[in-house]
């Protein structure tokens, strides 16, 4: 990609999280059911943004659990440290994988993935759930997606479940 086409398109993504938190705050500010929230907020980025798979996994009895998610059918269970999802949960921070194939152990639920981000959220300092978003191109996740993402993780955590 050509360097200014680089930057208008890094700018526009700025924009849209811009745009898109706000309405998150709002959306999740008068619910207090959390798989109502996980759902309308997989939603909204998938929407925003038309990534392949937007999505939530949820630590259960020692696992991640499939939650709310917009995208292909996905698999159901990660162990911990497994693929990029339990990886981010053992090592308690978000992780972008530029090219999935590079990732050693990453698990393929739809071939057509080629890059992901995956960033955890909180509850008392330990890892309760992760979001997961992966992207038909290569390289699609940057610095501002982890910022925003992360900050969409905060507002979630503040709304009771
Ligand atoms: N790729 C993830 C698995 C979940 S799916 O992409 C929806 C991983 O390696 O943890």
């Amino acid at each position: 990609m050509a360097e200014e086409l680089r930057i208008a398109a890094t700018t526009d993504k700025e924009a849209r999280y811009l745009e898109l938190l706000p309405q998150i705050e709002s959306l999740i500010a008068g619910e207090t059911d959390q798989t109502a929230n996980l759902a309308n907020v997989a939603a909204a980025l998938h929407q925003t943004f038309g990534f392949l798979w937007v999505g939530f996994y949820i630590v259960k009895n020692g696992e991640l659990v499939l939650g709310p998610f917009q995208g292909p059918i996905a698999c159901t269970r990660i162990g911990f440290g497994r693929g990029v999802c339990g990886t981010a949960w053992k090592e308690k921070k978000t992780l972008i994988v530029p090219d999935v194939e590079k990732f050693p152990g990453h698990i393929a639920c739809s071939g057509e993935s080629k890059s992901e981000i995956v960033v955890p959220g909180f509850s008392n300092g330990e890892v309760a759930l992760v979001l997961d978003v992966d992207s038909k191109r290569l390289n699609e996740f940057d610095t501002a997606d982890a910022v925003h993402l992360e900050h969409i993780m905060k507002m979630l955590a503040r709304s009771p479940h």
